[in-house]
């Protein structure tokens, strides 16, 4: 994720934890779809903290971890991984993973998430793999609906089109998959009714900064409790404990024959044609 770009989003290793530490605790399921072997080379994109990349090096694979914070990428070193600041949108390997692996990570990636996903087929050899789980389609729906109502009501027009993530459907992001030389093998839709350590405010304060940084700082504070008041009746219960109304879009798919420049070799471009034939580069 490129920082300005995807709206100031401010990623602390600490703060994460503290409010999020569940993201990478629910990463099980992801993980075992993935399915890692020894000796196995596994590109984690978006890899946070490292705590996911850290269970695949486990398993005996080697792991490259990418993260355009400089925060979790020096978190994810201190874990032992080889990490990189990279931007997703500008994915610069070539060929060399026999799977690339993402978390909760490609909803930041709304600019242009073909982009990511071209770097992400160029990444893998022929028939790697590309695993991954993320928000789709109704992801935090309620909590979205609040925000973007908040900062109407403090005057900010077409606020929804401050929303920084992007949530597809199956047939959607087949579609892209496609589109980029992936064939999608799996892909489904989860409602993950998520438990928040820290509550709704806690939740906001870490992902809402996109919102609440078109206000000015004056009227954060009360932003952020009017968002939680809204919120309150549909996602508190009677013990005051909150949930987000998470929904997964949890995939696996194989990459198809990569298009290669004749003169050097490298692969060039990843719109193979739906019968596997190569496309236009990418
Ligand atoms: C998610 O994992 O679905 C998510 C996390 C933070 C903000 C929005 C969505």
């Amino acid at each position: 994720m490129n920082e300005a770009e995807e709206g100031a989003q401010e990623w602390k290793a600490r703060r994460y934890a503290e409010h999020a530490g569940f993201v990478p605790a629910l990463g099980q399921a992801v993980l075992d779809l993935l399915d890692p072997r020894p000796g196995e080379r596994i590109l984690d994109l978006g890899c946070g903290d490292g705590v996911l990349s850290q269970k695949i090096k486990t398993r005996g694979a080697e792991v490259v971890g990418i993260d355009a914070s400089p925060d979790m990428v020096a978190a994810a070193k201190r874990r032992g991984i080889d990490a990189r600041i990279t931007d997703g949108f500008d994915l610069r390997f070539d060929a060399e993973f026999d799977a690339v692996f993402s978390n909760a990570a490609l909803h930041w990636m709304k600019r242009d998430p073909g982009a990511v996903v071209a770097g992400v087929h160029r990444a893998l050899r022929t028939g790697g793999r590309f695993v991954g789980e993320m928000g789709g389609h109704g992801n935090v729906a309620a909590i979205t609906v609040a925000a973007v109502a908040v900062l109407e009501q403090h005057g900010i027009k077409d606020a929804a089109s401050v929303i920084p993530w992007y949530y597809p459907t199956v047939d959607a992001y087949r579609e892209l998959l496609q589109q980029h030389g992936l064939a999608g093998e799996y892909l489904e839709l989860i409602p993950r009714p998520t438990p928040l350590p820290t509550g709704m405010r806690g939740w906001l304060e870490t992902f809402a900064i996109p919102f609440l940084k078109r206000l000015p700082e004056a009227e954060r504070e009360t932003a952020l409790d009017e968002m939680v008041a809204r919120l309150r009746p549909v996602l508190c219960d009677e013990k005051q404990r909150w949930t987000a109304d998470y929904v997964r879009l949890r995939f696996l798919a194989r990459a198809e024959r990569q298009t290669q420049d004749p003169t050097t070799g490298q692969a060039i471009g990843s719109r193979n044609n739906r019968d596997g034939s190569p496309g236009v580069p990418g």
